[in-house]
C-alpha cells in the first residue's frame, strides 16, 4: 500500500464523518424547532408576560396555591385547575367563592376580595397551567336578547334547581342552588359554562351562545321586575295570583253564605 492510497480512505472517513455530524447538527436544529411549536405554551416560570407574572404572585399571596398546589396540580383539599381556563377562575373568585375560607358543603357566595385587574391577572397565569377551558364570555348585546324564550329555556333547564324566578332553592347533603338576583350578566354565562358543584355544564351544543344570552336577559328582567302589589307570590306568573284571588274570593263567598245561612 502506497501513502496515498492510505491518506485516501482517510481524508473519505473524515469527510463521513464531517457529513454525519452536519446530519446530527441539522436534525439536532429540526427537533428544537419541532419542540419549540409543538411543546405548551411557555411554562409560567419562564413567561414574561407581566399579567401573568403577576397572576403567579397572587396565586401564592392569596393561599390558592396553599390548597390547589404550586402549579394547580391539585391535591387532597383542592380540584387541580390545569385546563379549567379563565372563565372559571374568573366566576369563582369573582363571586367570592375563592379562595375558600372554610371547608362547608359548598363555597358560599362572598364579596370578592381582590379587583377585577388582580382577578384578570390570576387567570391569565391559570391559562399557563395548561390549554383549554372556556375564556371569559361576552355578553354584549344580551338586553336584545327574546326574553320570553330566555323564561321557556330557563323552566327547562335551570328551573328544577334555582326555582322558577331564580330565587334558588336545596339540594341534597347540605348542598343549594342559590338565588341568582346578585350575579352578574358574565357570571351567569360562566356558570352555565363551567358548571361549579353540582350544576351542570351548558356546552354551546346544549345551549347555543344566542340562547344563552336570551336566559341571561330573562334572569335580569325577572329580578328587575317590581311586584305588581300586595304581598310577593313568588312571582310563579299570573295565573297562580288569579288563582289565589279566587280562592280567597270563593272563601268569602262560602263565609258569606254560611253566615246568612246560620241567621235563617
Ligand atoms: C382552603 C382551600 C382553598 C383555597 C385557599 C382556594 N381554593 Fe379554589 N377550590 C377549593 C375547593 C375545595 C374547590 C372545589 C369546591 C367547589 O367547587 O365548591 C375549589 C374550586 C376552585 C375552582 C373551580 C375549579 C373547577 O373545576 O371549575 C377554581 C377555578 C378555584 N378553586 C380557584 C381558586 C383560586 C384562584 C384561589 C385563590 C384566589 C383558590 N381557588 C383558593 C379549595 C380552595
Ligand atoms: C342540578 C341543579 C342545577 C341546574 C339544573 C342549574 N344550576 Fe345553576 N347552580 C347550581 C348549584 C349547585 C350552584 C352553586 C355552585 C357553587 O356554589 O359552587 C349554581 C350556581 C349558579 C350560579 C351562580 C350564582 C351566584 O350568584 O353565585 C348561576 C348564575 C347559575 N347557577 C345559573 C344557572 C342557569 C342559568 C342554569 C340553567 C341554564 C342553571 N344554573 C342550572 C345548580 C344548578
Amino acid at each position: 500500500m502506497t501513502s496515498s492510497t492510505l491518506a485516501a480512505p482517510g481524508a473519505g472517513g473524515r469527510r463521513r464523518r464531517l457529513a454525519s455530524a452536519a446530519i446530527v447538527l441539522v436534525a439536532l436544529g429540526l427537533l428544537t424547532l419541532l419542540y419549540s411549536a409543538l411543546a405548551p405554551r411557555g411554562s409560567a416560570a419562564s413567561s414574561s408576560d407581566p399579567d401573568v407574572i403577576a397572576g403567579r404572585d397572587l396565586f401564592v399571596k392569596f393561599s390558592c396555591a396553599s390548597c390547589h398546589g404550586m402549579n394547580g396540580e391539585g391535591g387532597q383539599r383542592a380540584p387541580s385547575l390545569i385546563g379549567v381556563g379563565p372563565a372559571a377562575v374568573d366566576f369563582q373568585v369573582g363571586t367570592g367563592r375563592m379562595p375558600l375560607q372554610h371547608h362547608s358543603a359548598q363555597a358560599p357566595r362572598k364579596r370578592p376580595v381582590m379587583t377585577e385587574a388582580q382577578i384578570h391577572q390570576l387567570a391569565a397565569y391559570v391559562a399557563t397551567l395548561g390549554p383549554g377551558g372556556p375564556p371569559v364570555p361576552d355578553v354584549t348585546g344580551y338586553q336584545n336578547a327574546d326574553v320570553a324564550f330566555g323564561g321557556a329555556l330557563f323552566r327547562t333547564n335551570c328551573a328544577q334547581c334555582h326555582n322558577f324566578v331564580g330565587a334558588g332553592g336545596e339540594l341534597t347533603y347540605g348542598k343549594y342552588a342559590p338565588s341568582l338576583a346578585e350575579a352578574t350578566p358574565t357570571q351567569i354565562y360562566e356558570a352555565m359554562v363551567t358548571g361549579p358543584e353540582n350544576m351542570p355544564v351548558f356546552g354551546d351544543k346544549t345551549l347555543t351562545p344566542d340562547q344563552k344570552l336570551a336566559i341571561i336577559n330573562y334572569v335580569k328582567s325577572v329580578r328587575s321586575q317590581a311586584d305588581p302589589g300586595g304581598e310577593g307570590l313568588g312571582r310563579i306568573g299570573p295565573v297562580s295570583e288569579t288563582l289565589a284571588g279566587i280562592l280567597v274570593g270563593l272563601g268569602l263567598c262560602v263565609g258569606a253564605a254560611l253566615w246568612v245561612g246560620s241567621r235563617a
